[in-house]
């Protein structure tokens, strides 16, 4: 399918989805495949080798091809939400298996792993976000099958070493899977890294208009894990519709003006944030005052992320009252889109979640960075 070299620059790569041309019409965007059966022939044979949609629509192809490419893999699958990639990695898990995952991280991931640990059918720790010190106690040499990652991670904008991280799962015969929905393929590739899997909610920043809920793994090497997780996906039929990939394809040949953009304006923000008296703390990797700037430096290119978090001196209630007072920002849960969100998270994750109750959670879109930081300054002096 691919017929644009690799060596070309990846945001050529994405604007012209790999350069595919439809063999039959020549068009230059793809059909959407809405059917479900395939025709055999008159011996029972699939000539086109695709027998029913839930595991062979060819409008997954395209997107899962461009994909792979992006993130240097071998092969993508798509799902239909983020979750549903997530969840499909920890379901290929045998009765007990030990997981490693950490303690900041999507909190609906985080709190599914530990019922799965209190139905008794993973064992899980979580350790301290990026801590290498608490990740070598915690792994057990042949029981540790998964060491999940997240980096950024959200809110907190913690960050993992990847390399780091991988050459010590891989000593004690663990995969590391990276959920790298803040970064996306422009700003970090994690199988580069030595990572396994990478994970997308896709409904994010790959698809980029808050119109798709969609999710996507990659793979290094189609290896036995990544024919168990396509195993996962077609009989769970975690997949996702043609409509949506067809979008979210349409959504992605603009991933890299998006994320720019976005990371470009969420830096301004964040230093702007860094000298507001009402502000305690902004949580953000870009900003050299950050704990994980000098890997995320490393591990990440031309950015830090769309996420920007920070404390207030005030408090919860000067939280709840910031998020309600902001005019451009939409106060919704979300992140990754074209518009700029905001969100007053602790009371979103609930008792045990690990954030901050004074913690404020912005995605940075693609307005003119000058109005949202307007935006902000007249909420914080109100
Ligand atoms: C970092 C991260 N990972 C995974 C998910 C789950 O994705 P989805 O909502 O597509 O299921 C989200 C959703 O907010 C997320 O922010």
């Amino acid at each position: 399918m691919s017929h644009t070299p690799r060596r070309l620059h990846p945001s050529t790569r994405v604007a012209q989805a790999l350069g595919w041309i439809d063999k039959t019409t020549g068009a230059l965007v793809p059909p959407i495949h809405p059917s479900v059966p395939y025709e055999r022939t008159a011996d029972g044979s699939f000539p086109a080798g695709r027998t029913y949609t839930r595991d062979h629509n060819p409008t997954y192809d395209q997107a899962e091809a461009l994909l792979a490419n992006l993130e240097q893999g071998s092969a993508a699958m798509l799902f239909g939400s983020g979750m549903a990639a997530a969840t499909t990695v920890f379901e290929t898990l045998d009765i007990g298996d030990h997981v490693v995952a950490p303690e900041e991280m999507y909190w609906t991931l985080r709190r599914w792993l530990q019922e799965m640990a209190d139905q008794g059918r993973i064992t899980l720790d979580l350790v301290p976000n990026g801590s290498l010190v608490s990740l070598e106690r915690t792994l057990l040499p042949g029981a540790t099958k998964i060491v999940w990652v997240e980096t950024p991670a959200n809110p907190s904008g913690a960050i993992t070493d990847i390399a780091a991280t991988a050459e010590m799962a891989h000593e004690v015969g663990a995969r590391v899977v990276v959920d790298g929905t803040i970064a996306t393929p422009v700003l970090c590739r994690p199988l580069e890294h030595g990572a396994d899997l990478v994970m997308h909610s896709a409904t994010k920043q790959l698809n980029g208009h808050a119109d798709v809920l969609a999710g996507a793994l990659v793979t290094a090497q189609e290896d036995g894990l990544w024919e168990r997780c396509r195993h996962e996906r077609a009989c769970r039929g975690a997949v996702l519709g043609p409509f949506e990939s067809w979008l979210l394809l349409r959504g992605m040949r603009t991933l890299y003006l998006r994320v720019c953009r976005s990371a470009q304006s969420a830096e301004r923000i964040a230093e702007m944030l860094d000298t507001q008296p009402a502000v305690s703390q902004v949580l953000y990797p870009g900003l050299p005052t950050h704990p994980g700037h000098d890997i995320a430096v490393r591990q990440m290119d031309s950015g830090f992320g769309m996420v920007v978090s920070f404390r207030l001196r005030e408090g919860a209630s000067a939280a709840h009252r910031l998020a309600g007072t902001l005019k451009l920002f939409r106060n919704a849960t979300s992140l990754g889109g074209v518009e700029s969100l905001v969100e007053h998270r602790a009371p979103v994750e609930g008792p045990g979640s690990p954030v901050p109750d004074d913690l404020i959670r912005l995605s940075i879109g693609i307005e003119d960075p000058n109005d949202l930081i307007a935006d902000l300054e007249q909420a914080l002096v109100g």
